[in-house]
């Protein structure tokens, strides 16, 4: 236990990023394990989620992922040599260079995203920039990959993840395509709720999304409205799943002492937090099932304290709401079922039974 270490809140994007005090514990091979600690009443949960060889969950036959293993250690004490970025720099990469201009995240734990532009073609780009942990680098970078990789299956579903135009290994960048839209999060909070109908299209999107993640192997494990980014595609508007940084996400002293432990509990499903579950797709739909649930409500199903939210994610049943079609109930406490053995199994499964419902509305 790291006795002594600081107690930080980090906040995302403005909204529920927000961690309390962990101590993170544990092999980082055979998964994690950690403590939360509400910094109030100091009560403890013990908890230490395991991903049996995240890299293989699930893999299918024909799946065969190309993993170029990066240069971790040259890559490192390159990177110490120089300072960090800020606006106004250029971070060069192989595809183009790009002009980091405002910053558009308050810096979450994996680094600042900056509103970027390529200097020749003109290309509005985001650059998220991992200069603040460098011991975090390595589940980074296996991030980036992991992302890359889900992008290049021929799934139909990898339309709908955010696509990376590059990762900049030296200069530890993850270049994306900007979309003027921004976050399914910014939209909710702007609109208060969307139309079942809408709903049902985001959510279409995203199972789709989860469908090529879990078939890669990957968990997302950060599913929620302010990792899913909203761009437009002809006249349609499409949704596309993003921020992959705690997927892989391993143990680093640097993480301890900051106290993040990977997820967002408002979203998250009650075995993300038990000591004895293999995490599954499972993990995902449920997170996806409160994504929804907000996205009709405008408001997410419970609210307080972490530790408080933390129960009732495990004890207390999806609450009704006004604004819910009576159909769709049901399909949210399917997806937001206790026991993950009782959800939707798969991400295809969920998408079938949404669609269903926002035929009969
Ligand atoms: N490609 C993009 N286009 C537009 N905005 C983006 C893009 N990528 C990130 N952002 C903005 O930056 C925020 C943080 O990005 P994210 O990768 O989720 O980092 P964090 O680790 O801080 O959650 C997003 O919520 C969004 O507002
Ligand atoms: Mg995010």
């Amino acid at each position: 236990m790291a006795a002594g270490a600081s107690y930080k809140m980090i906040k995302g994007e403005g909204d529920y990023h927000l961690y309390v005090p962990l101590f993170l514990v544990g092999s980082a091979a055979a998964g994690y394990s950690f403590f939360t600690r509400q910094q109030s009443t100091g009560i403890q949960i013990p908890s230490s989620p395991k991903i049996a060889e995240p890299w293989n969950w699930g893999r299918k036959a024909g799946h065969q992922q190309e993993v170029t293993p990066f240069d971790l250690e040259g890559i490192l004490s390159e990177v110490r040599k120089t300072p960090a970025k800020e606006q106004g720099d250029i971070v060069h990469g192989t595809n183009g260079s790009y002009l980091l201009q405002e910053q558009l995240s308050e810096g979450g734990p994996f680094g600042i995203v900056y509103r970027g532009q390529e200097i020749n073609s003109g290309l509005d780009v985001a650059v998220k920039i991992n200069d603040k942990y460098l011991d975090h680098l390595k589940g980074y970078l296996r991030a980036v990959e992991a992302v890359t990789n889900i992008a290049k299956y021929n799934h139909e579903g990898a339309k709908n993840i955010l696509p990376v135009i590059e990762a900049i290994q030296q200069e530890l960048a993850l270049v994306t395509p900007y979309s003027h839209i921004g976050t399914l999060g910014m939209r909710i909070r702007r609109r208060v709720r969307l139309s079942p109908a809408k709903t049902a299209v985001i959510a279409s999107d995203l199972c789709d999304a989860l469908a090529a993640t879990h078939a890669a192997g990957v968990l997302h494990r950060d599913v929620k409205p302010a990792n899913i980014l909203l761009r437009r595609n002809r006249e349609k508007e499409e949704a596309l799943l993003f921020d992959y940084d705690a997927s892989l996400c391993e143990r680093t002293e640097q993480l301890e002492q900051v106290g993040y432990a990977p997820g967002t509990t408002v979203y998250q499903a009650p075995e993300a937090h038990d000591d004895n579950v293999e995490l599954k797709p499972t993990l995902d739909i449920y997170s996806a099932g409160i994504s929804i649930y907000e996205m009709l409500t405008g408001d997410i199903p419970f609210n307080g304290d972490e530790i408080v939210i933390l129960t009732h994610h495990q004890l207390t049943p999806l609450p009704k709401h006004p604004a819910i079609p009576k159909p769709f109930m049901p399909v949210l406490e399917k997806a937001c079922a206790k026991d993950p053995e009782d959800r939707h199994q798969s991400a295809a499964e969920l998408k079938e039974d949404v669609l269903q419902v926002a035929r009969k509305l």
